[in-house]
């Protein structure tokens, strides 16, 4: 079985096609770019994915080799995401559907950035962290679903890491820029901030805004902020391995790619007896393989196509997602 996937819920137009044993055959993205010092502005973005919509899955296609009638089922983020670019992926993928006279299969786009990672790590039964530009979650499957066992209250990681990147005037993209900045840095003091399993991160970005205006070193800033942070995750993922009991951890989103970050959670996997792994960079960010290989999963374990005139879920929690597979 072929399966193509379709990614539009922010900034990323993807295309992925993968089969039945997890192999992907093409991942092909092209990303909207605001202007400098800008946000996504929704409905430019929409249009941006409606114009690049047929180009991407004709390069996916090609780079698996096959035709559209080879695919045997299509799949796309229905949520959650910004409402426009929602729409732009839905309405591509119903006409797609129809066409072809396919199934196809909604997927919940968190979900899909934990399948991928369980896919390219091996990774069973983790307790996954998912952090993104909006999205910092700790979560793990129990009873039928990924459940949140913590999140952030306000901004996610790496949207806290670009704020704080436009506030000292870095160039963008200010994760990667601050993380070689952090590596020439030492501690000099930044608020911790975990109310029970959940975090905050705004005001650690407001601070950190506030020393390097007061003379503090770029780089000291950008570790601390960093060693505070990190930290902060690392704490209520080990508290969710010992509540679970399970032993495993995957790092999936943007900021999943952060060294520092992998190490410390490394760090207290391995004094815990414990595994974690990142999922590779290709497959951090948005992509349509992701997608794919959720839509296989989905379709193999019974869900129900999407029918003819199928709605968007702009607010999806990962935990109102069934998923069967996980089930033994
Ligand atoms: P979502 O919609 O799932 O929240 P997104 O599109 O906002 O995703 P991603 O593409 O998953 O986010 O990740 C982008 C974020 O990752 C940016 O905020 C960026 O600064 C951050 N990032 C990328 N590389 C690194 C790094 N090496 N260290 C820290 N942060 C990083
Ligand atoms: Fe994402």
């Amino acid at each position: 079985m072929i399966c193509a996937g379709i990614e539009t819920t922010a900034h990323t137009f993807g295309v992925g096609i993968c089969d039945e044993n997890g192999n992907i055959l093409a991942n092909v993205r092209d990303t909207y770019k605001p202007k400098a010092g800008w946000g996504i502005v929704p409905m430019q973005a929409r249009k941006h994915h409606e114009d690049v919509a047929e180009s991407v899955m004709g390069q996916a296609l090609s780079e698996a080799g096959i035709s559209e009638r080879d695919i045997d089922a299509l799949a796309v983020s229905q949520g959650p995401g910004l409402p426009p670019c929602l729409y732009a992926g839905m309405n591509y993928s119903a006409e797609l559907s129809a066409k072809l006279k396919k199934p196809l299969m909604g997927v919940n786009h968190c979900v899909a950035h934990i399948e991928i990672g369980r896919l390219m790590t091996k990774l069973k039964d983790p307790v996954t962290l998912y952090v993104s530009g909006a999205n910092t979650q700790i979560i793990a499957y129990t009873a039928g679903r990924y459940r949140i066992f913590g999140e952030t209250q306000d901004i996610g990681i790496g949207n806290a890491l670009d704020k704080f990147g436009r506030a000292a005037g870095l160039q963008f993209p200010h994760g990667p820029k601050i993380e070689e900045l952090a590596a020439k840095g030492r501690w000099t003091g930044m608020p911790y901030v975990v109310k029970g399993m959940d975090l905050s991160f705004s005001g650690i970005v407001t601070e950190a805004a506030k020393k390097l205006n007061s003379g503090e070193p770029l780089n000291d800033v950008c570790f601390s902020l960093q060693e505070s942070m990190f930290s902060m995750v690392t704490e209520v993922i080990e508290r969710a391995l010992a509540h679970t009991g399970k032993s495993e951890v995957l790092l999936t989103g943007g900021v999943a790619a952060n060294k520092r970050l992998q190490e410390m959670i490394g760090i207290m996997c391995s004094e815990r007896g414990a595994k974690s792994a990142a999922v590779p960079l290709e497959y951090s960010g948005d992509n349509g393989a992701m997608i794919a290989w959720t839509g296989i999963l989905a379709h193999k374990n019974g869900q129900k196509p999407l029918g003819s005139e199928p709605e968007v879920l702009p607010r999806w929690r990962t935990d109102e997602s069934e998923i069967p597979w996980m089930q033994r």
